[in-house]
């Protein structure tokens, strides 16, 4: 199924300069990189040009993280807005290639959306099942508009998945969860292009949130196949970042030392992580530790704040994107990360995914009535709430002048 891993020298230069072709395969930030994939044929390639993502500096954010440089992979850049597209693209097509006409996954509403597009894009039906009133609006949206059949069920996360785990083994549907090993495959092609976008000069860290762990897995593969491949001369940190509700692989790594998972109940306003009973954690601890990568919690509070603070810096996130940055505070404060050492945080979601979040949180009221209600008051310098004013010059006037004062 693989290609033939011998190194080619001139690799490097043969990705680089996909770039400039015209050629529908190469203009992909995953297919460029065809040669560490399985090969798939052409005339099943289902792509939106994912990938090319952006790497920005987020110099306040440094600041804040007590880091002299730190960056961020802005995945929430691809063509449905997360970073599921790059194995979406990938596994969707292996799905053509084997003549499925139904696709399928469970999912908090990102894998949900790039499924039901790359579905739509390969002429295939798709299937999703999500969990009912835990998932954002944005990503709802997307997969109504992409023609997903979708089914909102009384359940978690968790629960939807041992629904999809049955329905597979009763009817014809390709499976799209991020068990599916072309996911993962696709998905390696992030940390690939970080490490050119870089020079191929690994940083010391890279951070990721970890919810079902495609993702880490997916990242921590593909920097272990680079260093094989001699493509990089060391391997960065890969660290996990879980919300403080939804933790049984933190819980896994620091109170059972990794002997076993102890499934949960998640609850967790960063819902796109909001996963009690991870597929990939084996997977995951394999690369934390072949890495040695550290594994860490954080707060609703925390999760909020910096996701404010990815924002003032002109970028943004979805709220599970930010774990990295409240996670990065975290591994700095404990001395993990030292101040000169290089970070990338990858940033998994695009602010507009979960609209509802950021509104509350701006208004201050996304934690009225939740335990965190008091603690939240630390926040408030964060708030930026709409003013609403008469339509009136001087009004806006006096607004602007308070403003700058107050700076
Ligand atoms: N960030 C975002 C924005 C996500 O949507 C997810 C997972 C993660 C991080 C965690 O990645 O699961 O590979 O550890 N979303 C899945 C979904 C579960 O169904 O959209 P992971």
């Amino acid at each position: 199924m693989f290609t033939d891993r011998t190194v080619d020298p001139a690799l490097k230069s043969l990705w680089i300069g996909r770039k400039t072709s015209s050629h529908t395969l190469d203009q992909s930030g995953v297919w460029r990189f065809r040669e560490l994939l399985p090969q798939i044929p052409e005339e099943h390639a289902i792509t939106l040009r994912e990938g090319n993502t952006p790497l920005y500096e987020l110099p306040r954010c440094a600041r804040i993280a007590g880091v002299d440089s730190l960056q961020a992979k802005h995945q929430g850049m691809n063509p449905t807005a997360s970073f599921k597209d790059t194995g979406m693209t990938f596994a969707a097509s292996s799905a053509h290639q084997q003549g499925f006409s139904w696709v399928a996954c469970a999912s908090t509403g990102n894998t949900s959306a790039s499924m039901a597009a790359y579905a739509a894009r390969g002429n295939m039906r798709s299937l999703v099942l999500i969990p009912e009133g835990k998932i954002s609006w944005g990503k709802l949206s997307q997969s109504l508009d992409y023609g997903a059949l979708t089914c909102q069920l009384r359940t978690d996360f968790d629960g939807c998945v041992r629904i999809l785990n049955e329905l597979v083994r009763r009817k014809p549907v390709y499976l799209l969860n991020s068990v599916n090993p072309y996911r993962i495959e696709g998905q390696k092609t992030a940390a690939i292009e970080l490490l050119e976008q870089l020079g191929w000069e690994p940083p010391h860290h890279i951070i990721v949130p970890g919810g079902n762990l495609g993702n880490s897995s997916a990242i921590g593969k593909a920097l272990l196949e680079m260093r094989d491949l001699k493509l990089i001369s060391r391997l960065p940190k890969l660290s996990i970042i879980q919300a403080q509700g939804a933790n049984p692989f933190y819980r896994c790594v620091r109170e059972l030392g990794g002997s076993r998972l102890d499934p949960m109940t998640a609850e967790t306003q960063a819902t796109a992580i909001r996963i009690g009973n991870p597929a990939s954690w084996k997977k995951a601890l394999r690369v934390l530790r072949e890495t040695g990568g550290e594994v860490e919690q954080v707060s609703e509070l925390e999760i909020a704040e910096a996701k404010a603070e990815i924002g003032a810096d002109g970028v943004g996130c979805e709220p599970a994107s930010a774990v990295t940055l409240a996670g990065l505070k975290k591994l700095r404060g404990a001395g993990f990360v030292k101040r000169n050492e290089t970070v990338v945080l990858i940033l998994t979601g695009h602010l507009l995914k979960d609209p509802d979040f950021t509104i509350k949180f701006h208004r201050g009221d996304l934690f009225a009535g939740t335990p965190h209600e008091r603690e939240a008051a630390h926040a408030r310098p964060l708030q930026r709430a709409p003013i609403v004013l008469d339509a009136d010059l001087g009004a806006v006037i006096a607004t602007l002048d308070a403003a700058e004062k107050a700076t």
